[in-house]
C-alpha cells in the first residue's frame, strides 16, 4: 500500500530532553508511530543523534532536524510502496548517504523505521512481536523461537545516571531461577521494594536515578552488591538459585588518560581492572559484566575475555554499538561473548536484525536494551520476544518509561504463554 503522509514531532524523553516521534500514514488512513530513545553514556561510534544546537532546550531541540527531514527525506518516500522492512530501511540509508547517518540523524531515521515496522504489523493484522518474529525468522535467522526474556533489572544506579559517587553505572539482578517470566518479575519487584526499606533503615536516600533504580550516596561496588545481597535475603530469596547479579561498569566513562579512575582516587590500569572484576566475580554471583573496559581498550578486552569469558557473560555495549562490522571485528579477535542491542545506536531496524543474526551465528548472546533516556514506547519488549534474544535490560520496575516494557511483556506472556529460560539454559 502506498505511503500518503509521513510526519515527525518533537516530544520529550524520560529526562525531559527532546526526542522524536514519527508517524507514517497509508492511503487508507492506517497510521502508526515510532519513538526514539536517547543515551547518556553513549559509545563514540554510535550512529549520529542529530540535534539543533540552537536556543531551545540548551541546544538539544530537534525541530530543525525534523524540518530538514520533512523537506528532504520524507517527500522521497511519499506515494511509494515498499515491499518490506529491509526495502524501506535500505531506502532510508541510501537517502541519508552517510556511514553514520549524520545527514538526517539516526534519531529521525530510526523513528521512521520503527513506524514502518508497526505499520507492517498492523496491515498484516499480527501483534508486533509476532510480526517481528515471522519477519526475522523468514529473512534473518531460521531457528528463531519466540521466548520471554530474562530481565536484567537495574536496581542501583550510578555513573552517568545518578549524582552519587558510585563509579559503576548499573547494578542489576537477574531472576534466573523461575519457570515463568511473571514469577521472575515478581521476585525482582519484591527485592526492589525490600531494597528501598533497607536503604531507608540505613539512612540512605531512596530517590531514583535515570533508569528507575535507587541512587544512594554510596561509592563502592562492594557496598552496592552487599546491599543488594541483604535485600535478596530479606525478601526471602536465595542468591545464585533464584537471583544472580549483573553489572554494567560503563568503563569508557571511567577512563581518564590511561587509567580507570574511581571516586576514591583509586586509579587502575587495564590489567588491574580485569583483576578487580575477576575478584568481584569470585566474591559475588555475577553472571554478566557489561563494558568492563573502555570501548577502545581492545587488548584489554581480549585479555578479559580469555580470563572471564568462560565464567561469565561479557557484554559489549559502547564496544560494539549494535554495529555489525564492529561486532564482526570482536568475533574475529575473540572479544566479549555477548552484545547489547540498542536500536538507536545503529539507527534502523534492518541493521539491528543483521547484528542480532551475526551474534546468533557466532554464539554470541544478545541483550535487547533500552536507553537511559526512554519514552513510553514499549517496542523493545516486542523486539526481545520476537527475535528470541532471551534477555532484556530495561531498568528497575519503577517509572512508567521502564514499567511500560515490563507491562508489555506481562501482556505478551499472558497471551502466548511462552518459554522463559534461566541463565544456564540461555541459548540463541
Ligand atoms: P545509556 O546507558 O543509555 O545512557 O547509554 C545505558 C547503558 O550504558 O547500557
Ligand atoms: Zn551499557
Amino acid at each position: 500500500m502506498k505511503i500518503k503522509k509521513i510526519k515527525a514531532f518533537e516530544v520529550l524523553d524520560s529526562r525531559g530532553t527532546p526526542t522524536i516521534a514519527a508517524f507514517i500514514e497509508l492511503k487508507d488512513g492506517t497510521r502508526e508511530f515510532g519513538f526514539v530513545p536517547s543515551g547518556a553514556s553513549t559509545g563514540s561510534r554510535e550512529a549520529i543523534e542529530k540535534r539543533d544546537n540552537g536556543k531551545n532546550f540548551n541546544g538539544k531541540g530537534v525541530e530543525k532536524v525534523i524540518k530538514f527531514a520533512e523537506e528532504n527525506l520524507f517527500p522521497e518516500l511519499l506515494d511509494k510502496e515498499f515491499k518490506d522492512q529491509k526495502n524501506f530501511d535500505e531506502r532510508l540509508i541510501s537517502l541519508d548517504g552517510t556511514k553514520n547517518k549524520e545527514r538526517f540523524g539516526a534519531n529521525i531515521i530510526l523513528a521512521t523505521s520503527l513506524a514502518f515496522c508497526k505499520l507492517s504489523s498492523t496491515i498484516l493484522k499480527k501483534p508486533l512481536y509476532k510480526h517481528i518474529h515471522d519477519y526475522f525468522l523468514e529473512n534473518f535467522y531460521k531457528e528463531t523461537q519466540m521466548k520471554m526474556p530474562l530481565p536484567m533489572m537495574n536496581i542501583l544506579n550510578g555513573g552517568a545516571h545518578a549524582n552519587n559517587n558510585l563509579d559503576f553505572q548499573e547494578f542489576m539482578i537477574q531472576p534466573v531461577g523461575f519457570s515463568s517470566f511473571k514469577e521472575g518479575l515478581i521476585c525482582g519487584v519484591e527485592i526492589f521494594n525490600v531494597l528501598k526499606n533497607t536503604l531507608n533503615e540505613k539512612g540512605f536516600s531512596t530517590a531514583v536515578g535515570d533508569e528507575g533504580g535507587f541512587a544512594p550516596g554510596i561509592s563502592s561496588a562492594e557496598e552496592a552488591l552487599d546491599l543488594i545481597t541483604s535485600a535478596v535475603e530479606a525478601a526471602g530469596y536465595e542468591i545464585n538459585k533464584d537471583i544472580t547479579f549483573a553489572l554494567d561498569c560503563a568503563s569508557t566513562e571511567l577512563l581518564k588518560n590511561t587509567k580507570y579512575s574511581f571516586s576514591n582516587a583509586k586509579k587502575l590500569s587495564s590489567d588491574e581492572l580485569i583483576e578487580y572484576l575477576s575478584q568481584l566475580n569470585k566474591n559475588y554471583p555475577i553472571t554478566s559484566i557489561e563494558d568492563g573496559l573502555d570501548e577502545n581498550d581492545w587488548d584489554g578486552w581480549r585479555k578479559m575475555t580469555e580470563k572471564l569469558g568462560k565464567l561469565t557473560q561479557l557484554v559489549g555495549d559502547d564496544l560494539f554499538v549494535t554495529n555489525q562490522d564492529i561486532l564482526q571485528e570482536g568475533i574475529d579477535k575473540k572479544v566479549a561473548n555477548s552484545v547489547l542491542i540498542k536500536i538507536n545506536q545503529i539507527g534502523t531496524l534492518t541493521e539491528t536484525f543483521e547484528t542480532i543474526r551475526l551474534a546468533y551465528e557466532n554464539n554470541y548472546k544478545c541483550v535487547i536494551s533500552h536507553r537511559s533516556g526512554e519514552t513510553e514506547d514499549s517496542f523493545i519488549a516486542d523486539l526481545a520476544v520476537g527475535t528470541g534474544a532471551g534477555q532484556i535490560k530495561t531498568g528497575a520496575p519503577s517509572r512508567s518509561d521502564r514499567t511500560s516494557k515490563y507491562n508489555r511483556l506481562l501482556m505478551i506472556d499472558a497471551f502466548e504463554n511462552l518459554k522463559y529460560l534461566g541463565r544456564g539454559e540461555l541459548k540463541n
